[in-house]
């Protein structure tokens, strides 16, 4: 029988040391019943509870595998919810902290995404001459307008696939909502950049001429990560001044220069396991987010490799690292008293088209 839920008040005082022991004993109460899931992102004192961690691919995956009741995820509100969708109905996908949400992801919502599709209508025929095209950092109702609209997600590590899966069907791809990773995806299966305009929400029209629509090949929503903006040509350009020999690894989600001028580009599981199998005694400069850097200088530390961060101030995604020990501890214990909090439910037609862009993409790789 579930009890009354434990307040999030009794939780907020304590150190996190206290956290930390109350986590792993209400783990070891729950045992297989509860798994949870980290991304790479997520503070040090989260990430070392999680049963799995992984990209945004890998955990979509997994949610979709687990037969966990209870699918805890340290992460942000999207992945929670591609949690809930790719998960059974009898599961229950939780969020520690309601509040943990993506920055980027907010750049885009349903009425302007469809207005957007409604204005381009005035100019030709966007559902047979356009993919729409998510990245997984979107709210449920954007990924099911995908799923509606012959389009598809992607992610990081798919989004050249999914770019070339969507010229295969239609002429024109609408990609929201991080303009960077669109570019970058467009640039590496070759599209021209005057072929890729930046589609402003704000503008009518997205700000651009009927005929500079019917030209582009790739309509960019005009979004970015407000963590990836921080690292700066600057910052890639000293460090080679400085270091010659040193390799550069950047995630997509930075601006089209760093990348150009990055060694190589891609998801954090990319950035983690090419510095981890890389030689001994090598020098890094990695353009994604702290907390991951920080723990991978660690762990390549005994190797002799040097993994700085690529700029100068700090920054983490502030968002994610609201799931902290006391939003942890509080879910956990509730959980092991039978109360569900903070679960993450879509609602069931939104969950069914977005089921269908995410299967498109789990399909293409
Ligand atoms: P990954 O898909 O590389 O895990 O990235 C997710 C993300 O939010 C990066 O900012
Ligand atoms: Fe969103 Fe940027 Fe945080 Fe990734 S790093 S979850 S894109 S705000």
């Amino acid at each position: 029988m579930p009890s009354a839920a434990i307040a999030f008040d009794r939780f907020r005082p304590l150190q996190d040391d206290a956290c930390d022991s109350r986590i792993v004993a209400a783990k070891a109460a729950l045992g297989k019943r509860a798994v949870i899931l980290g991304h790479h992102y997520q503070r040090a004192d989260v990430y070392k509870h999680a049963d799995l961690t992984g990209d945004s691919l890998q955990l979509s995956r997994l949610a979709g595998q687990t037969d966990a009741d209870y699918i805890v995820f340290c992460g942000v509100h999207f992945m929670a919810e591609v949690a809930d969708i790719l998960s059974k109905p009898t599961q229950a996908a939780i969020l520690p902290d309601m509040a943990a949400g993506c920055s980027m992801a907010d750049m885009a919502n349903l009425a302007k995404v469809e207005r957007a599709w409604r204005e381009l209508s005035e100019v030709l025929e966007p559902d047979e001459k356009i993919t729409p095209v998510t990245y997984i950092n979107s709210a449920a109702d954007l990924k099911a307008f995908c799923g509606e609209h012959g389009g598809i997600v992607c992610t990081s590590t798919n989004a050249k696939q999914v770019l070339e899966w969507s010229f295969a069907r239609r002429e024109k791809v609408l990609f929201f909502p991080d303009q960077h990773l669109g570019r970058w995806s467009g640039y590496m299966i070759g599209i021209p950049p005057d072929e890729m305009m930046v589609w402003d929400f704000d503008e009518p029209l997205g700000g651009l001429t009927p005929e500079q629509i019917r030209k582009a090949k790739v309509l960019l929503w005009k979004g970015h990560c407000s963590v990836h903006q921080m690292f700066q040509v600057q910052n890639v350009l000293n460090f080679r001044s400085r270091y010659p020999e040193g390799m550069v690894i950047s995630h997509p989600e930075c601006n089209f220069e760093v990348c150009k001028l990055s060694d190589y580009v891609g998801s954090t599981d990319f950035i983690i396991k090419t510095i981890t199998e890389s030689k001994p005694n090598t020098r890094w400069l990695v353009g994604t987010e702290l907390n991951l850097v920080n723990r991978l200088a660690e762990q390549v530390k005994p190797q002799g490799k040097v993994v700085q961060f690529m700029a100068p101030t700090i920054c983490v995604c502030s968002t994610m690292a609201r799931i902290d020990p006391q939003h942890l501890a509080w879910t956990l214990e509730n959980l092991v008293e039978g109360n569900i909090v903070n679960q993450i439910k879509v609602p069931e037609r939104e969950a069914e088209f977005a089921r269908i862009a995410l299967k498109r993409m789990l399909e293409v790789v």
